[in-house]
């Protein structure tokens, strides 16, 4: 049997997730002839308390020699700075790298681009986590052209608002979120809305335009930071739901994109997403609507997605390619929403 040697940077909540992953799934790995090994595990701190299953052994900031003994990288340490200089540093060797870093893939696209071009960039836990919309996105869905996209892509901003129709305020939501959590270290980025942004812009390049920008999704995003219980009541009384929703629509000949909450009537599928989950909206000209939701963030939750990504690989499939040309936007009229 040989040997798959496994370079992973980041030992975190979906880093942890994924060697635990890695040890049940052994035997998928071994039925494809593979025994995977770590060739290292990078991280900050390595006396930080971590679970049992982490080889403490493995724990290394010897990052160079990990990448150069590796077959394959996973990167799940996040940010934008050192894990995009490893990943194209991986990528310029001709290792395929594994990602779940929304970040980095929505405001470093033209940089990882021609990486993705060459099928060398797998990123299905970047979007929904374990929740398949990117491998949808980039294969079956592509015998449509997308209409509209609409999305529940932060499950941290869905408990926080699913606390708040409990009767939380929107301190006392964030504090709890946080405790459990759900919230990034910089909770702008979660109520800010940028999380869901980034991943908006992921999805766009797979949809309708392969270098749709990130400052144009960027400056169309509004958070849940102004958010009251008043809010969520004044949208009980008519029926309504609050939640922060990301779109890809058409308008005026161009694709445009917004992420802000907005009121969905109770009955709309997105309003049903539970707490932390993540929910999907597609609608195509050929298939019409459709749903997909489920867990959206979490350690196993998202691991998942990134051993399933390194079987597709071993099996011979290349990362996900974006859409090789923009499609022109329709005219047609799109769902709309009472922003809050
Ligand atoms: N958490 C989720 O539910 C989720 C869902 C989907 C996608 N993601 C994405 O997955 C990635 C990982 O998220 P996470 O929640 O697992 O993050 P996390 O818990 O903060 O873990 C990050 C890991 O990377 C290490 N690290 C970070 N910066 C480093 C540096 N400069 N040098 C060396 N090691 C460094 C940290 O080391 P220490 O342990 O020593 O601090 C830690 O082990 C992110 O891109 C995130 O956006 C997360």
């Amino acid at each position: 049997m040989d040997t798959l040697r496994i370079a992973l940077l980041g030992a975190g909540t979906v880093g942890s997730g994924f060697v635990k992953l890695l040890g049940e799934q052994r035997d998928r790995f071994r039925a494809l002839g593979l025994e995977p090994a770590l060739t290292g595990i990078l991280v900050r701190d390595p006396s930080k308390k971590r679970p049992s299953w982490i080889p403490r052994g493995l724990l290394s900031d010897d990052v160079g020699r990990m990448l150069a003994e590796a077959d394959v990288v996973v990167e799940l340490m996040g940010g934008t700075k050192t894990a995009k200089r490893l990943t194209l540093a991986a990528l310029g060797e001709g290792l395929p790298v594994i990602s779940a870093n929304k970040a980095l893939l929505a405001e470093h696209w033209s940089e990882l681009k021609p990486y993705v071009l060459e099928g060398l960039l797998y990123y299905e836990a970047s979007v929904m986590a374990g929740t398949p919309v990117i491998e949808p996105l980039s294969g079956a869905l592509r015998g449509n052209n997308a209409l509209e996209i609409h999305g529940i892509l932060n499950g941290s901003t869905n408990y926080i608002i699913g606390r708040m129709e409990e009767g939380l305020d929107f301190s006392q939501a964030l504090a709890e979120a946080q405790a459990k959590g759900f919230v990034e270290e910089d909770p702008f980025l979660d109520i800010g809305g940028v999380d869901a942004a980034h991943k908006l812009a992921i999805l766009a390049r797979l949809t309708v335009d392969p270098d749709y920008p990130w400052r144009d999704v960027r400056e169309n995003t509004r958070g849940i930071q102004e958010l009251a219980r008043d809010h969520i009541y004044a949208a009980e009384s008519e029926g309504k739901k609050i939640r922060l929703v990301a779109s890809l629509f058409p308008q005026g000949g161009s694709w445009k994109t917004a992420v802000r909450p907005v009121m969905l009537p109770a009955s709309h599928p997105l309003a049903g997403a539970a707490l932390s989950h993540n929910a999907l909206l597609y609608r195509g000209d050929a298939v019409g609507d459709v749903l997909i939701s489920g867990g959206g963030a979490g350690s196993t939750v998202t691991a998942s997605a990134v051993i399933g990504d390194l079987l597709r690989m071993l099996e011979g499939y290349p990362g996900h390619p974006p859409l090789p040309a923009a499609i022109p936007a329709p005219s047609y009229q799109t769902e709309v929403f009472e922003e809050i």
